[in-house]
Order: C-alpha cells, then sequence, then structure tokens
C-alpha cells in the first residue's frame, strides 16, 4: 500500500522534474513579494517572504493554485493543531477535523475533473500514475497523503528557509562568502541550516513488539518519538553541533527523517528553498537584521524563527 502511495506522489517530486521547472515556479512569487519588501524598506522575512513562496508554490505544484494563500496558511495551520495534539485535547482536534474537512469539500471535485482530464499536476500523478491500463487510485486513498503534503510540505519549506538566512545574517562571513560563489555555496548553507535547527522534531511511530533501545525496553504497542533534531546535533558525528558552519563535510543529517517515510519532498523542498534564497540574494544588496535582539526560535514538533525582521535595500 505504501509503495502504491509513493509510486504516485514521487514522479512530480523526482530531482531532476523538480529542477526543471522549479524556478519557473518560484521566481514570480519571490519577484512579487521582494518587490513589496523593497518598497517598505524591509520586513518580517518569515511572513512576508520565505511563508508565501513556500505555500503558493506547492499549492501550485499540486493543482491547487486557484485556492488563495490566507485559505492555505488556515488549512496548514489548522491541520497542524492536530499533528501536534499529543495531550489529545478534543477543543484543538475539533478544529483540525473541521478543517480536514474543508479540504475534503474543495479539493474532491478537483480530483474528481483529474479522474476525467489529468494533467501535470502532482494531484494528477497522484491518482493515475503507475497504474493499469484504465484503473485510477480513489480519492479516498489519495486523500490522507495530500493532506500531509497539505501541512509538512506547506509550511517547512519556508521554517527551513528562515532558519538558513537566521544563520547566515548572525554569521556575516559566511553570508559573504555565498554571496561571492552561491552556485557553490549555497546548496551548502541550505543543508547546514536544515541541520542547525531541522524543522519537524520528531517521526512518531508504535512499537510492534516489545524492543530494547540502549539497555532500555520498551514494551509492545507503544508511542515511540526518535528526535530528529537531537540525531542532527549527535555529537558521535557532528562537531560543536550548536555552531552554523557552511564548511561541515560530517556527513548527512536527518532533517527528512529515515527509512521507508523518507519525505517525499526533499528535492523539492531543497530546491525551493534554494531558489527562493538566491532571489533574495541577487536581489537585495544591503540586508540586515534588525536592531530588536538575537533571533527567536520557537516550537518543539515544527521549529523555525519566530520572525525575522529585516532592513532591506
Ligand atoms: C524543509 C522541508 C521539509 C522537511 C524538513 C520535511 C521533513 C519530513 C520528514 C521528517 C518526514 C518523515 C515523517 C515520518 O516518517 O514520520 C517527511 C515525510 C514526507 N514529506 Fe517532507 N519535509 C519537508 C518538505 C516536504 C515537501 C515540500 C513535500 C512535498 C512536496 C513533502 C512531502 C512529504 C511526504 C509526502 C512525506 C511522507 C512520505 C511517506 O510517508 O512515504 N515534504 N518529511
Amino acid at each position: 500500500m505504501h509503495k502504491n502511495l509513493r509510486s504516485g506522489v514521487d514522479p512530480k517530486y523526482h530531482p531532476k522534474r523538480v529542477a526543471a521547472y522549479m524556478d519557473d515556479l518560484v521566481l514570480p512569487i519571490a519577484r512579487e513579494y521582494h518587490e513589496r519588501l523593497r518598497d517598505s524598506g524591509g520586513g518580517d522575512l518569515m511572513s512576508d517572504y520565505f511563508e508565501p513562496i513556500s505555500i503558493l508554490s506547492l499549492a501550485r505544484s499540486l493543482g491547487l493554485g486557484h485556492v488563495d494563500l490566507e485559505t492555505l496558511r488556515r488549512w496548514f495551520f489548522g491541520l497542524a493543531l492536530g499533528a501536534i495534539n499529543f495531550e489529545c485535547d478534543p477543543e484543538r482536534q475539533a478544529v483540525a477535523d473541521a478543517i480536514s474537512t474543508e479540504i475534503t469539500g474543495i479539493v474532491t471535485p478537483v480530483m474528481q475533473k483529474l479522474i476525467e482530464k489529468p494533467d501535470d499536476s502532482a494531484l494528477s500523478h497522484m491518482l493515475h500514475d503507475d497504474m493499469p491500463e484504465g484503473e485510477v487510485r480513489t480519492i479516498e486513498f489519495v486523500l490522507p497523503t495530500l493532506k500531509v503534503l497539505l501541512l509538512g510540505g506547506m509550511q517547512e519549506p519556508g521554517h527551513g528557509a528562515g532558519s538558513i538566512v537566521a544563520g547566515l545574517l548572525q554569521n556575516p562571513d559566511q553570508l559573504a562568502e555565498v554571496k561571492g560563489d552561491p552556485d557553490a555555496l549555497l546548496p551548502r548553507a541550505v543543508d547546514e541550516g536544515l541541520r542547525w535547527v531541522t524543522p519537524i522534531g520528531t517521526q512518531t511511530r508504535q512499537t510492534t513488539q516489545a524492543v530494547e533501545i540502549g539497555g532500555v525496553t520498551i514494551p509492545a504497542n507503544q508511542p515511540v518519538a526518535a528526535v530528529l533534531a537531537s540525531a542532527s546535533h549527535c555529537e558521535s558525528r557532528f562537531t560543536d553541533p550548536g555552531r552554523f558552519d557552511i564548511h561541515r563535510n560530517e556527513g548527512s543529517h536527518a532533517a527528512f527523517g529515515f527509512g521507508h517515510h523518507f519525505c517525499a519532498g526533499r528535492w523539492f523542498a531543497r530546491q525551493q528553498i534554494t531558489s527562493a534564497l538566491r532571489y533574495l540574494i541577487d536581489h537585495s544588496p544591503e540586508i540586515a537584521l534588525r536592531d530588536d535582539g538575537p533571533v527567536q526560535f520557537r516550537g518543539w514538533e515544527f521549529r523555525a524563527p519566530s520572525a525575522l525582521n529585516v532592513t532591506l535595500r
């Protein structure tokens, strides 16, 4: 079943496919929001630049470009309330469930049309790809994965981009190096920022049998969280892990998870962030944090700077 789901999701987000369409997808959005920032001398890069790019580019790739930014933003905040409802608070769950019902109502007619008339949207690929002649996946089968995409896929590239910029702005020597050789160093900065502040904190699972880890036995049927943020700071691999350093050569981080459910959107996320950052760097001769103290990070399961107030020319 999982293999079947991934064979619908993967085609649109395969690295070569992504490389072919990413700039066309991201640059018009980057241009529009960057112009607004520049005209007002700066603003909050999180809400005024990275978040719109992250939300709109994923929505357009999915084939939901007709849904407006505020609705999409409301969707992922609502879904997130359910995803991090570890306390099982019924009020928060009710908000998440209402949003989930609203999404089903809006995307079902879109998918019904795509069943009849396929196109190159990710939703269309999710319904049709790798299926026997004349068969499609059902809407009910595709919907839960679509909601995973609408939550993590929509929010986290924006979060990751913010942390990368925070690392660069707080280390001006590294920012200057990236500006001097963006083709070589921007991709390094992207992965170092995702390691430094891992946007999704955990992979949660349930044990199917008793298991011993590090001398401790976890009984069967217990919830377990693999803390990705901690793995990305493991001292056995990373020297001085709290330091942002684009020149690290210490192997890969854990931000995109491990195992069968390894992030399906990792190439899309990396390239979207790279395009958005490249546009920002190339079109902002001067960019600096406003003098309102060190950047504050917030969130446990979803972590990012709470704001990135900058002046920009
Ligand atoms: C920086 C941004 C992102 C980060 C840090 C991230 C991280 C992750 C992680 C840790 C997982 C594993 C979750 C688990 O096993 O419990 C995951 C799964 C997934 N991600 Fe991402 N993600 C990002 C962006 C995206 C984007 C842009 C998309 C869509 C284009 C996407 C689509 C998915 C999907 C579909 C899964 C589930 C895969 C499966 O179950 O086989 N992600 N992601």
